[in-house]
């Protein structure tokens, strides 16, 4: 089972577009797949339009079985473990657990029937994006292509660093860094120097990035993903491009575009 956490300390980076793609694409893959929401703000939840009384929190408080909280069939081969503002006070309400960084690994651990867990996280080292991290072993970390795209970026991988040496005996491996928003300014070539300034991320950045493209936005205020609002896109392309990354690990031929009724064949 793969398991992949999308992170960036800094907020409207493109994180949740990028969780419900990776997530949707690895899906409509054929990959049996679980969205996990890890960000209060419930998002994902929007995105979908699901509206449930269990959610991620009663999961972390050990108020509802795995069962409850997961919504099924959300798409084919998708399900999904929404969240909602009132996982805010989970810092709070948690403080004396034991090991209560590792919740989320432990109550996930009977999961053997999906071939990836993707999760989604706040802008914030949080107890749940450290649970996030504490359960994920691949870290995809987006990044704005503005002069602040850096920052983020290095602070979250200054956050797994600490992870790693705290839990050396874990497996946490930088998947890729990926560019969100990419166009032909003096902006976007700016953070691309920038990134690949910076040793630990040149090597795994996602060079062809995911353009910009507001069809994106759109799609989500739809409950749609792109494949479904806009199949032709930029951003439908680009997310299929990626979506092989993960699987195969190598950004391959990125001139196959996501066909309305062909999705499956196009991303894997
Ligand atoms: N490739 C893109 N082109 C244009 N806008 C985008 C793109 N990806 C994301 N966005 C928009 O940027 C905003 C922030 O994205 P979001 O995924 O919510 O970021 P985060 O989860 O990091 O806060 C949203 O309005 C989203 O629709
Ligand atoms: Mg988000």
């Amino acid at each position: 089972m793969q398991r992949i956490a999308i992170v960036n300390m800094k907020g409207g980076v493109g994180k949740t577009t990028t969780a419900i793609h990776v997530a949707a694409g690895l899906a409509l893959g054929g990959l049996q797949t679980l969205l996990v929401d890890a960000d209060p703000q419930g998002n994902i939840g929007h995105a979908f339009g699901i509206r449930r009384p269990r959610t991620l929190r009663d999961l972390m408080l050990g108020d509802a079985a795995l069962d409850e909280v997961i919504v099924r069939g959300v798409r084919e081969k998708l399900d999904v473990i929404p969240s909602t503002p009132a996982a805010f006070g989970l810092d709070a309400q948690l403080a004396g657990a034991p090991q209560r960084e590792t919740i989320l690994a432990r109550r996930l651990r009977p999961l053997s029937s999906y071939d990836a867990v993707v999760i989604d996280s706040s802008p914030a080292m949080n107890l749940l994006t450290y649970n996030a991290l504490l359960f994920a072993n691949d870290l995809i970390v987006p990044v704005g292509m503005d002069g602040m795209a850096i920052v983020g970026a290095r602070q979250t991988l200054n956050g797994v660093r600490d992870i790693r040496d705290l839990w050396p005996e874990r497996r946490l491996d930088l998947l890729a860094v990926l560019p969100i928003g990419v166009n032909a300014t003096n902006a976007t070539r700016a953070a691309f120097d920038a990134l690949d300034d910076d040793p630990e991320m040149r090597g795994r950045l996602y060079r062809p990035g995911i353009r910009q493209c507001i069809d994106v936005t759109y799609a989500l205020t739809q409950r749609q993903t792109i494949w479904e609002y806009a199949p032709r896109s930029r951003a439908a392309e680009d997310y299929a491009a990626f979506v092989r990354f993960v699987v195969h690990g190598s950004a391959g031929d990125r001139t196959v575009v996501a066909a309305d009724d062909e999705k499956t064949q196009a991303l894997v």
